[in-house]
């Protein structure tokens, strides 16, 4: 049985896995003196896709920069709270966000494939992790990255082409081929197919139905429609707090709370 914070436990649903791979707890965010987070509790379970939904600016995409450090780049940012990945506070002094961005890999809203080939774009993070350095073994790995994105047979007769010759959704593929080339647990997911097409948009939900078995996917959509397909769990964020988290079918049957209701049904947001 899992809870989500206290008073909101989530129903058991017997298909689901339920291995806790990040623990979020009292998380407080601020951008100089503005806070964007405030409290925040969430359990992510592994092999899982977990969907972050609320209005524009609720911090879906603050929130998911916390769980791989993404937020360091930004100079104004503090922290508060912790965010532990199997047991370990990743903003620990002596967690490396070089070895953590490993663990926990991103895909963003606009696809943003290297100025490379695709076969480099697929090489270039494996080669510097040294996970992989002859190049049998490179080729091996591009090849199963490609092919588990779902991109391989499209592309294996250009492999030296520019990553940016693509269509949109062909590169959106090749940026989560780039990010399971490194082998991560996690994958972040920020608007993946926003910018897509409907049958892009199609594919991309199939393969995240199929990438959730080797990987936890935690990923921020608008698309109430995806939400409600391709994920396990559901956070509805506002305002910067996390105001109800369950999983996905009670949250979309049965909302515990009048502003989740509210979003999902289109009356806001
Ligand atoms: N780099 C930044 N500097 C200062 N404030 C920021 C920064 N990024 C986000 N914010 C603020 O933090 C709040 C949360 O923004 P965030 O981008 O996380 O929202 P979001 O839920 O992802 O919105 P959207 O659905 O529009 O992408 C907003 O008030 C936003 O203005
Ligand atoms: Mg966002």
């Amino acid at each position: 049985m899992n809870r989500s914070s206290p008073g909101e436990p989530l129903t058991h649903n017997d298909n689901a896995h339920h291995e806790l791979i990040i623990r979020v707890r009292d998380l407080d965010l601020w951008y100089g003196e503005s806070q964007a987070l405030h409290g925040i509790d969430l359990d992510l379970y592994r092999n899982n896709v977990t969907a972050l939904i609320g209005p524009s600016g609720c911090g879906k995409s603050t929130f998911l920069r916390c769980l791989n450090r993404m937020n360091d780049l930004i100079p104004s940012v503090r922290v508060k709270g912790s965010v532990e990945m199997e047991g370990r506070d990743v903003n620990d002094a002596r967690t490396d966000e070089v070895a953590l961005r490993r663990l926990v890999g991103m895909v963003f809203q606009k696809p943003n494939p290297f100025p490379k080939s695709i076969y480099d774009n697929v090489a270039y993070a494996p080669r510097m992790h040294d996970l992989v350095s002859r190049k049998p073994d490179v080729d091996d790995l591009v090849e199963q990255a490609l092919r588990d994105a779902g991109l391989w047979d499209e592309v294996k007769d250009k492999l030296k082409q520019p990553g940016t010759s693509l269509s949109g959704g062909q590169q959106q593929r090749l940026c989560i081929a780039r990010a399971i080339a490194v082998r991560p647990e996690v994958i972040l997911m920020d608007e993946p197919t926003s910018a897509l097409d409907p049958i892009s948009t199609a594919t991309i939900e199939d393969l995240m139905d199929r990438l959730k078995l080797q990987f936890t996917i935690v990923t921020v959509t608008h698309n109430m429609q995806q939400a409600a397909r391709v994920a396990d769990y559901t956070a509805f964020f506002h305002l910067g707090e996390v105001v109800e988290y369950n999983d996905t079918k009670t949250m979309f049957s049965n909302p515990a709370t009048k502003r989740a209701e509210d979003y999902i049904t289109g009356r806001y947001g």
